[in-house]
């Protein structure tokens, strides 16, 4: 594997690849992104992974100086995966000076995990759209985990006419339902008993809309009681539409249901489709 910091190498370096897939991470890589890694190679030529902790997606008092950077081990797993070339950069590098130009993406980044995290989203898109520009991919594998930023992601890819194809990565979950994420090495061995609540409260709201209760105010009410009950400080648990995230207006659109709460330190979310 190729690893390169700058953005003139990596541009060289990709040169004459053929058709490029691209998965963006911030490292501290679990078997969630090397499951990406591995689709990766039904979509193209050659694999391009990116490691990089995105201080601009990061609120001022979230955890970007803690999140977890294991860059020896990450390089390792790439290779495993088959991972042909690692775009690594420091903020010089991909920042050589304050990024003032910002993709502020519509509406839908102010709803649930925006209301939560203002500018999260314009810091993910500043950043994906600035990958994109360097790796120039053909496709992009994003985790379905992030369900809004999957969303809003493809919805900038379009509306940009940017020339790759956002592909959803389906989340890989512990045996007991958790879903992997970084975060959770935060959690104390008695929080990782409890975390796959989070997963069973919104399956329970899925099996429950899937046999015709359609009172979803109570249903997502009711979830984050027996959350909040168990010691979690939640957000929001919501059941969406599929396609915008917006509160459902009746018939048989496709559905979503999402939550976010926190678990001691560490704030998990997750999603189920209905
Ligand atoms: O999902 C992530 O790891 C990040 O938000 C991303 C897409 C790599 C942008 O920093």
């Amino acid at each position: 594997m190729q690893i390169h910091a700058s953005i003139p190498d990596t541009r060289a370096a990709l040169r004459n690849s053929g058709r490029i897939v691209f998965v963006p991470t911030m490292g501290n890589l679990h078997d969630g992104h090397i499951s990406l890694m591995r689709q990766a190679h039904a979509h193209g030529d050659t694999v391009v992974a990116s490691i990089f902790v995105n201080r601009l997606q990061f609120g001022p008092h979230e955890d970007f100086d803690k999140y977890p950077r294991t860059f020896a081990a990450d390089c390792d797993k790439l290779r495993a995966a088959g991972v042909a070339h690692l775009f690594a950069p420091t903020e010089a590098d991909l920042y050589p000076e304050p990024q003032q130009y910002l993709v502020d993406p519509p509406d839908i980044q102010n709803l649930l995990e925006g209301e939560f995290r203002p500018g999260h989203f314009r810091g993910v898109a500043t950043v994906v759209l600035k990958l994109f520009n360097i790796v120039q991919p053909q496709v992009a594998i994003l985790g379905k985990k992030d369900y809004q930023q999957l969303m809003i992601l493809r919805n900038m890819t379009r509306q940009l006419a940017l020339p790759v194809e956002i592909v959803g990565g389906e989340t890989v979950r512990a045996d007991d339902g958790l879903a992997l994420s970084s975060r959770n090495a935060y959690l104390t061995p008695a929080e990782r008993a409890e975390a796959p609540r989070l997963h069973r409260v919104l399956e329970g709201i899925r099996d429950a809309i899937r046999g015709g209760d359609r009172e979803f105010a109570r249903l997502e009410r009711d979830a984050a009681d027996e959350l909040d009950r168990n010691g979690w400080k939640t957000d929001y648990v919501a059941v969406r539409r599929q396609a915008d995230l917006q509160a459902p207006s009746g018939g048989d659109e496709a559905l979503v249901v999402l939550g976010a709460s926190r678990l001691g330190q560490p704030r998990l979310i997750d999603n189920v489709e209905i």
